[in-house]
């Protein structure tokens, strides 16, 4: 199925758009995307070891005005936020992503959507390429862990295909932007362009890999999700911390792989594994507790097991900004995305057996609440700020854990309806009040609900 086109609802938003439209580009825009945020209720780590999670769209988003143009065959960025440069370069057939040190800039993400849809494109049709005159506007807190990142490469990727006219599916758009975020230096695993694509309105999706396919998932009636905000921020980028857990994993598997009997180098993610060996989770998950040890493994060591050279570890299993590293945590690691995949699927089950009682909300909140132990123990990416937040939910919340990434970012907690305000209230005053904040609660604690995916809007005549 393809991202349904629909005319654009009315609001303020859309005027002010388009009025900065035609100051900026003398024209009214051709067309709007709307690209939403997501928040994962479980099921964090794990996709980019091929296993299933379990996100829904939210409300925020990213909204593009978009005009094409065939004068120059350039692109040109807008963004309303101040903080963030115009930026203008030749639309060709190669779109280059070069990236320095630091954190990217934000048209980089821009680009990656652009480029992954460029190389769809054979050597006769890249004379289709026009370029593009575009205006960006969002309203996903950055570096909160509700996908901000994706939703603008998503954006920029369906801005793209549409005004080329190039046909795809919804799960071909979340496949070829998944892939091309990876051109920022990060290795995702394809969880936020999914969602942000396939999202319903009033259901999450369980989002299954390779291939790519999704199931509704209705959540119990009397679920209330809140999210918050722990004012701590993390651009997965510009540290490694992020591929540094990818490689992790990558390093447990191909350990595991290796001692099995299987080649290493063609073993990536413990999802294959599981296929390539035969077993259960819970199989795999005994078969991990009897190979890999707690101790921390040296590079050295990871060599020796694998039986292979420093130089083809770099190439097969590390990442630029992984290279360095001496040291790497194996078995906590696989312990969390193994038992992490577990919890999914009971999250799952008990959605789909729930007539609404209040003992699923209950079995969900647990295993939020487990989720969040684990990722805080085992996974080592939460952030004292964000745990602050966990402990104040304990008694009002049936569940709370950090979503996205990690590192900082934001909480998303299960909520007895009857709790929300009362769980509002105590983090404004013994949560964001300490730290100083005196206003603007709204947008940092709020209850959300399932939104849809991608949408692309013609104008109102
Ligand atoms: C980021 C990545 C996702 C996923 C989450 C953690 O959002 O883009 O692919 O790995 O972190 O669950």
């Amino acid at each position: 199925m393809s991202v349904e086109i629909c005319e654009v609802p009315k609001s303020r938003k859309i005027d002010e758009i388009e009025k900065w439209f035609s100051e900026i580009y003398n024209k009214r825009p051709e067309f709007y995307i709307r690209v939403p945020g997501r928040v994962n209720l479980i099921g964090e780590h794990i996709d980019y070891c091929g296993y299933g999670v379990c996100p829904m769209a939210i409300e925020q988003d990213i909204f593009l005005a978009v005009s094409p143009e065939n004068s120059q065959k350039k692109l040109f960025l807008h963004n309303l936020d101040p903080k963030f440069e115009s930026y203008h370069c030749p639309l060709i057939n190669d779109v280059q992503i070069e990236l320095s040190g630091t954190a990217p800039k934000w048209y980089q993400y821009f680009l990656c959507g652009v480029k992954g849809i460029l190389e769809t494109l054979s050597d006769k049709e890249k004379d289709k390429i026009r370029g593009l005159e575009v205006i960006v506007s969002g309203t996903i807190p950055q570096g909160a862990g509700l996908s901000s990142s994706s939703a603008l490469v998503s954006a920029a990727a369906l801005a793209t295909a549409h005004a080329l006219k190039i046909k795809l599916t919804k799960e071909e758009l979340a496949n070829i932007c998944a892939a091309s975020e990876r051109y920022i230096g990060t290795q995702g695993g394809g969880m936020d362009q999914a969602i942000a694509f396939l999202a319903q309105e009033g259901c999450a999706k369980l989002i299954e890999f390779e291939p790519l396919r999704s199931t509704e998932v209705r959540l119990p009636g009397g679920a209330v999700f809140v999210i918050a905000h722990s004012l701590s921020s993390l651009n997965k980028a510009a540290t490694g911390d992020f591929n540094c857990r990818v490689v992790e994993c990558r390093l447990a598997t191909q350990i595991i792989a290796h001692r099995k009997g299987l080649d290493w180098r063609t073993i990536r993610r413990f999802g294959e594994l599981q296929k390539a060996l035969g077993i259960t989770l819970d199989e795999l998950t005994a078969l991990t507790k009897e190979i890999l040890h707690e101790e921390a493994y040296s590079k050295e060591e990871v060599i020796k097991e694998l039986n292979t050279t420093s130089t083809e570890l770099d190439e097969v299993s590390l990442t630029p900004n992984t290279q360095h590293l001496q040291s790497f945590k194996l078995y906590q690691r696989a312990l969390h995305v193994l038992n992490e995949a577990r919890r999914v699927e009971k999250f799952h089950k008990a959605c789909k057996t729930s007539a609404g009682g209040e003992d699923s909300l209950v079995t969900l909140g647990n295993l939020m609440s487990q989720s969040h132990q684990s990722l805080k123990d085992l996974y080592e990416c939460s952030h004292p700020q964000l745990d602050r937040i966990v402990e104040l939910a304990r008694g009002v919340t049936l569940g709370t854990r950090l979503t996205g990434a990690g590192w900082g970012g934001c909480t998303v907690s299960l909520v007895p309806p009857e709790n929300v305000d009362k769980f509002v209230d105590l983090l404004i005053e013994e949560f964001y009040k300490p730290l100083g904040i005196k206003e603007g609660f709204q947008s940092l604690v709020f209850p959300t609900t399932p939104m849809e995916g991608a949408r692309i809007y013609t104008p109102k005549n």
